[in-house]
């Protein structure tokens, strides 16, 4: 999704401004552009593609205040004209977020004669508030009017051509944090975006204006002054390098063992399991999540009802936030989200929130949105993760469900947590790439499990074709003579998912299905399943651990074929076209 960054100092402005959307490029974009206030003018640079095309178009110039923005196109084409800044009249703005009434303002703004080059609600946004401007001279009360006429998502940065020593922001359920430093003062989606800078920082709330000058942060509820909680984030620089690792998937999925034993470590080792919520008062549990946080669910599910006893519904949230809801005060809403800024998950806690259901979220950055509104919130702890295609985090989150099955069986037999990092270390360092040559040839592939199998095979899928752009697709293994399996033509691969010892006879009938119609088929199956060499073409074997911790080493050879994958096939593996690392739109 965009990225907004903002600077009013001492230093120039042109060079944070850049530096700054260069780290905010994980969160994915198409075209990017600055606006910087010089001799009481706007100046703004907009470029198309990568950020090095805007910053090689830019000649030397010095500015103490301007703004930057990443675009990830929600309204309108990407092309130059749809990239942000904006500027109307007397208002200069980046936006992030979605303003869903912005056809009702447009046409209002159209009859009052303003006219609008860009197709995008930003343009429409920043014309309002020039439109509400030009009627009061207050820009703090404009600003803090805008809640009143804009409908859906906004951050936004605001610079005034004649006002060259203040930035303006405000927001609503759309991120935006304040940098704060000796040099002067920040806007940025998130804190990667000004690290360099400061890791000081306040949190905007919905409906609150800043007003930033280089000695001063204000911001104003209402109008009103009010004192906002200075914060640190904690980070260590080197896990925002990629080290000697070529990709930051590469380094993300490495990282694993090692963020997983201090996971056990805190919260098995240290006991401090008790410390998780006890999920043995609810009786019915709905996970809320997207994508891979999604699929980490739909194992938290397995686990948690096959050692636990609860009952779990796991939901897509985007589906969850329109559907009609069956949760009383005996319910958990779990909401999964490593950024904590899913612009769907974060919508399911607030609908939980106003049925005054309990709300738990499972999220890797501290004080997102999520993690500040939920009841209570689970730090997974898996560091900064760079790359779109989430694996550490992803790990984690089963992990944590898998804890917290744990924590309610109790039961000795699912205790194999301390054999974890040395499985996972030696999984990593493991290749796959006589099979990665074949299925990069490969226009279609699928993959097929049952039960937990499927769950583990949906996340192996989704890693294949978000970064490789296969097309790539999961059956329930039960479900392939229901329709999919007239798709199996000769030599078309089908990776198998065989873990679950009680189903894995009836999974290896369906292989032998396909295998029967001609499919190349990829086994991944533990050691102990001990399944004969009619059922494949290739086995990929893995050590045993408990059932329980089953799902987390099985997923790390499919992440590792999918690195391998993409990188035969050339593609842009931490930044894959058309994705963000955070989804903040719905
Ligand atoms: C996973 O590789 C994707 N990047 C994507 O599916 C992601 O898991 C999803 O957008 C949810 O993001 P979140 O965990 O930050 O809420």
């Amino acid at each position: 999704m965009c990225g907004i960054i903002g600077y009013v100092g001492n230093k120039n402005a042109i060079p944070i401004l850049i530096e700054g959307l260069k780290k905010l490029e994980y969160r994915g974009y198409d075209s990017a552009g600055i606006a910087y206030i010089k001799n009481q003018k706007i100046i703004t640079k907009k470029k198309k593609g990568k950020i090095k095309n805007l910053e090689t178009s830019l000649e030397d110039d010095n500015s103490n205040i301007g703004i930057g923005h990443t675009r990830w196109a929600t309204h309108g084409k990407v092309n130059v004209t749809n990239c942000h800044p904006h500027t109307v009249g007397d208002i200069t703005l980046v936006h992030n977020g979605i303003i869903e009434n912005y056809e009702k303002l447009k046409n209002e703004l159209l009859n009052k004669g303003y006219n609008f080059k860009s197709d995008t609600d930003s343009e429409v946004a920043a014309a309002y508030i020039d439109y509400l401007y030009k009627q009061d001279k207050d820009i703090l009360k404009v600003l803090n009017s805008c809640k009143n006429y804009f409908k859906g998502s906004y951050a936004l940065g605001i610079i005034l051509h004649d006002k060259d020593d203040s930035l303006y922001a405000l927001r609503k359920d759309s991120p935006l944090i304040i940098g704060i430093s000796k040099d002067g003062n920040f806007i940025a989606s998130d804190m990667p975006a000004i690290l360099k800078y400061t890791n000081s920082y306040l949190l905007l709330d919905n409906d609150e204006v800043a007003v930033l000058t280089k000695n001063n942060v204000l911001v104003y509820n209402n109008l009103k002054p009010i004192t906002k909680k200075t914060l640190t984030f904690d980070y260590n620089e080197e896990e925002s390098l990629k080290d000697e690792y070529e990709h930051y998937m590469l380094k993300e999925i490495n990282e694993q063992p090692k963020v997983v034993k201090e996971f056990i470590t805190k919260y098995i080792d240290n006991k401090q399991i008790d410390k998780l919520p006890n999920l043995k008062k609810y009786n019915k549990i709905d996970i809320v999540a997207c994508g891979s946080a999604y699929h980490a669910g739909l194992i938290g599910k397995y686990l948690i009802e096959e050692f636990g006893n609860i009952e779990v519904n796991v939901e897509i949230a985007s589906e969850y936030r329109y559907k009609k809801l069956f949760i009383d005060n005996k319910t958990l809403v779990i909401a999964i989200s490593q950024s904590g800024e899913t612009a769907d998950t974060l919508a399911c806690v607030r609908i939980a929130k106003e049925y005054g259901v309990d709300t738990l979220g499972i999220v890797n950055v501290v004080a997102s949105s999520i993690a500040r509104e939920v009841d209570n919130v689970i730090y997974i702890n898996a560091g900064c993760e760079i790359a779109v295609a989430t694996t550490k985090a992803y790990l984690l989150q089963v992990l944590t469900l898998a804890t917290l099955a744990y924590n309610l069986a109790h039961d000795d037999k699912q205790n194999d947590f301390s054999k974890l990092p040395i499985i996972l270390s030696k999984l990593v360092k493991q290749n796959y790439y006589d099979l990665a040559k074949k299925i990069a040839k490969q226009e279609h592939i699928f993959f097929i499990g049952r039960n937990i199998d499927y769950a583990i095979a949906l996340e192996a899928s989704l890693k294949l074709k978000e970064i490789s752009y296969i097309h790539s697709e999961t059956y329930a293994a039960g479900e392939l003579k229901h329709g999919s399996i007239s798709l199996i033509d000769k030599g078309r691969i089908v990776i198998a998912i065989v873990t679950k010892k009680s189903i894995a006879d009836k999974t290896i009938s369906n292989i032998k299905e396909v295998k029967a119609r001609g499919a190349y088929v990829v086994l991944v199956t533990l050691k102990s399943l001990n399944i004969t060499s009619d059922c494949y073409d290739e086995i990929i074997v893995i050590d045993d651990i408990c059932e329980l911790l089953v799902p987390l080493i099985t997923i790390i050879p499919l992440q590792i074929l999918a690195y391998e994958v993409a990188k035969i096939r050339g593609c842009d593996i931490d930044k894959p076209r058309n994705l963000a690392k955070s989804v903040t739109v719905e």
